[in-house]
């Protein structure tokens, strides 16, 4: 048995005159059982079922093969096969998408999945395929909330003086300047070790990372913020992507869907759930929370960053979304 390095580090293995099989590596940052873990997992056994085991697949977990910022740039030069990211360090590839990331535009989960499924989330996938990548579905991490080591956050003044880490992203780290708070943007692998040294006190994610990540460890406080709903999407390196034929390509936009489904319904499970499992480990639940003032002073700040180089109306077409 044979094995070839096809450009990224799928590895092509003969195993017979006529038999040929590729695996392909889906690089992700957070635990492998996590909400992309499992959307990566769908994702593996639909190739493999669609292209008769031709495709098979591993997950690259836990930043493995390094934070968001660099899978994207391993997927331009080839080194990495595919991705499952947030769109936080997307905009720095793609400013357009800087319009996902604004602090209280979607109203809810429905609302955000119909933006992303829709027009809108096609027209920004094609701006994406415009840049040296490939997106093939939108899946998503969830709506944002804040957590630290100080002290209950229900208003803006709390987050006054608070290190909070954000993800590379000019639109959040304008958001938590004007909401208040020290923005201290950080690759994701390094999130957990800064909150445990006490480098940053607090950071933003979704209830399936916080649970994922067991921030309860090193974080006594959550606030129930939803300030920002966080889109992931599934990336494949157009390197890798450009040497597969129609039908296999068809094959990995059907493998997508699965695991786009397989990811929203682990969302789903974990908003019903995960809320209870940070109180069982520990964690305070801050519910009581007044989001006009903290929305006010977001869309002040972060608006801009997007509306001065795009002009207000995909921000106009996502809030008419029904
Ligand atoms: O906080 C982040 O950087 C992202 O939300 C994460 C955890 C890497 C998931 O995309």
């Amino acid at each position: 048995m044979k094995h070839f390095i096809i450009g990224a580090v799928a590895a092509l293995t003969i195993t017979g005159a006529a038999e040929a099989q590729q695996n392909i590596v889906v690089a992700h940052t957070t635990p492998a059982g996590s909400h992309y873990g499992v959307g990566a997992d769908a994702f593996i056994a639909k190739l493999e079922e669609l292209s008769g085991g031709a495709f098979t697949g591993e997950q690259a977990a836990a930043g493995q093969l390094g934070g968001e910022r660099d899978l994207i740039e391993g997927l331009q030069i080839g080194s990495i096969d595919m991705v499952i990211t947030s769109t936080g360090p997307l905009g720095n590839f793609v400013p357009e998408i800087y319009a996902l990331d604004l602090p209280f535009l979607f109203r809810d989960y429905d609302h955000a999945r119909k933006v992303l499924d829709g027009e809108i989330g096609q027209e920004l996938i094609a701006k994406i395929n415009e840049n040296n990548l490939v997106g093939l579905a939108w899946a998503e991490n969830g709506f944002r909330h804040v957590t630290n080591s100080q002290r209950p956050v229900r208003t803006p003044a709390d987050l006054a003086g608070l290190k909070l880490r954000t993800m590379e992203n000019r639109v959040h780290m304008a958001a938590f300047t004007g909401m208040g708070a020290s923005p201290t943007p950080m690759a994701f692998p390094e999130v957990f070790g800064a909150l445990q040294q006490g480098v940053v006190d607090g950071q933003e994610n979704p209830v399936t990372v916080i649970t994922a990540s067991k921030f309860w460890e090193v974080q006594k406080y959550v606030s129930l913020t939803g300030h920002v709903y966080s889109p992931a999407i599934i990336l494949v390196s157009p390197i890798l992507f450009d040497g597969l034929s129609d039908e296999q390509k068809g094959w990995f936009y059907e493998a997508a869907k699965a695991g786009v489904e397989a990811n929203r319904a682990e969302v789903n499970r974990l908003e019903e759930t995960g809320v209870a499992l940070l109180r069982e480990n520990g964690m305070e639940v801050i519910t009581d929370i007044d989001k006009a003032p903290f929305a006010a002073l977001a869309e002040e700040t972060a608006y801009s960053v997007y509306t001065d180089e795009y002009g207000p109306d995909m921000i106009d077409r996502i809030k008419a979304v029904e």
